[in-house]
């Protein structure tokens, strides 16, 4: 077996290396503590395998992007979001009975009880839809049993997939005011999802073909991305053996944020901001790169993608599409492309390999659709949903599996006595 060694403090350690399938390198230091005393140090985790997955492989230099070996342009190309939901769940593309068989599970389980009806109502209605769905999702588990670790959760995953886009419709509505339309079968998974945000109970809603077609991409490419932060945070959270719907919400928790899924939120606000500042992009510009300033330009830059982001330039033209179809003219969008032009030829951004990221174009593209900023997130985490279920099924499948628990360097105070509060000053 090929080792690596390591010299720590004149002793020599011969460290375990690990190479996967595509020829990515790692050195096993699980044993490293008990033989040395030692622990890696790697804040934000950017330099550690927290696990082996066969789901997804990313190449950020190359700007490749794979799941389970097929490449997300193909699958953009050529399928659709329920048979790339298959594919992450079960390994491989399904053949058409077990296509049809899925599509029928995910349709016969869309219906959320009805008494989770109420739960919606006691939110305000100016309430952030991630923070009912995360809410939502938890207490499916009320609803569909707290399936214990371990045990068939095969159907808890399939009404998970199939409840949570009815739940992001219902918080929707909630936040307008408007009834809740009930799923139907007939339409595909994404149309439904348009039919029950958009259409009222008493009206025929002609769903645009085009529109369907960029928001199942938009969900293809987002479906799975490996170990980031909220996948992590799905790991972490199952590693505790937390049922399958509090270990999602968790998720849904960690996507939220601003630096990761609410980034696609944060565009639109900058744009808006923008505008309301004569369009003055110039400046913006000047101040993400001005040091003293803390301004980022939002949807650009990514962790793991450092020459493009694959994805971004599947959406660019997905974005164009809808954009020139709905024939849209807004200012917003005239801004984001001057930014986009600018940035990318600015030395500031070129040198720092900062290139507009997924949720540029995404939070472009629901825009142009009429979807509210506070619901951006909400269509990332139904992108996602997918990958977090079979991360998770990976990770409990395992026989090795142990509770997530990393170790820390301590830098506080060392050891001292108690002060009685009369003496303290
Ligand atoms: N605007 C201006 N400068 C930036 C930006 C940005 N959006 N992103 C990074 N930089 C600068 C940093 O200040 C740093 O400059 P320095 O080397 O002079 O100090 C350099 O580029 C490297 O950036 P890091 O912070 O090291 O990049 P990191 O990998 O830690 O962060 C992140 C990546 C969080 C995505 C960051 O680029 C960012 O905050 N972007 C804006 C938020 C965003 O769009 N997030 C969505 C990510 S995609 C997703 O979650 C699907």
């Amino acid at each position: 077996m090929e080792t690596a060694k390591l010299i720590l403090r004149g002793k020599e350690y011969d460290l375990p290396v690990l190479e996967g399938t595509e020829h990515e390198v790692g050195i096993d230091v699980t044993a490293l503590r008990a033989k040395s005393g030692a622990i890696t140090f790697d804040p934000g985790y950017g330099n550690t395998g927290s696990c082996t997955s066969t789901v997804t492989f990313i190449d950020g230099e190359a700007g490749i992007l794979r799941y389970r070996g097929y490449p997300i342009e193909q699958l953009a190309e050529h399928s659709s979001f329920v048979e790339v939901c298959y594919l992450l769940l079960y390994g491989d593309l399904p053949t058409e009975n077990q296509l049809a068989n899925f599509k029928g599970e995910l349709a016969h389980h869309s219906l959320i009880h009805e008494d989770m009806k109420k739960m919606f109502e006691g939110y305000p209605p100016t309430a952030h839809p991630m923070g009912i769905l995360g809410a939502m999702v938890n207490s499916l588990a009320a609803f569909y049993g707290d399936v214990p670790y371990n045990q068939d959760v095969q159907l808890n995953m399939i009404r998970l997939l199939a409840k949570m886009k009815t739940i992001a419709a219902f918080a929707f509505k909630r936040s307008k005011g408007q009834p809740y339309v009930y799923p139907k079968n007939e339409l595909s998974f994404t149309g439904d999802l348009i039919n029950m945000m958009f259409s009222l109970p008493t009206e025929h809603y002609h769903i645009s073909p085009i529109i369907e077609d960029a928001l199942d991409k938009i969900f293809i490419l987002h479906a799975d991305h490996e170990q980031n932060c909220s996948t992590s945070t799905v790991r972490m959270v199952g590693s505790s053996h937390a049922n399958l719907f509090a270990t999602i919400s968790a998720g849904i928790a960690a996507l939220w944020g601003p630096l990761h899924g609410g980034a696609n939120q944060e565009v639109i606000t900058m744009l808006e901001h923008i505008k309301a500042d004569d369009c003055n992009y110039r400046k913006y510009i000047e101040l993400a790169k001005d040091k003293n300033s803390d301004f980022k330009l939002m949807g650009f830059g990514h962790r793991v993608y450092r020459n493009f982001d694959p994805r971004a330039k599947i959406l660019k033209e997905a974005a164009d599409r809808v954009l020139n179809t709905i024939g849209i003219q807004d200012p917003l969008l005239e801004i984001a492309k001057n930014l986009e032009r600018v940035a990318l030829e600015d030395p500031y951004f070129v040198e720092r390999k900062l290139y507009p990221n997924v949720d540029f174009y995404s939070g472009i593209i629901y825009k142009a659709m009429g979807i509210p900023t506070n619901m951006f997130t909400v269509m990332f985490a139904l992108g996602r949903l997918p990958g977090w279920i079979a991360q998770w099924k990976e990770m409990t499948a395992d026989p090795t599996l142990r509770i997530y628990r990393p170790r820390q360097i301590y830098t506080g105070e060392v050891l001292r006595d108690y002060t009685p509060i009369s003496e303290r000053n």
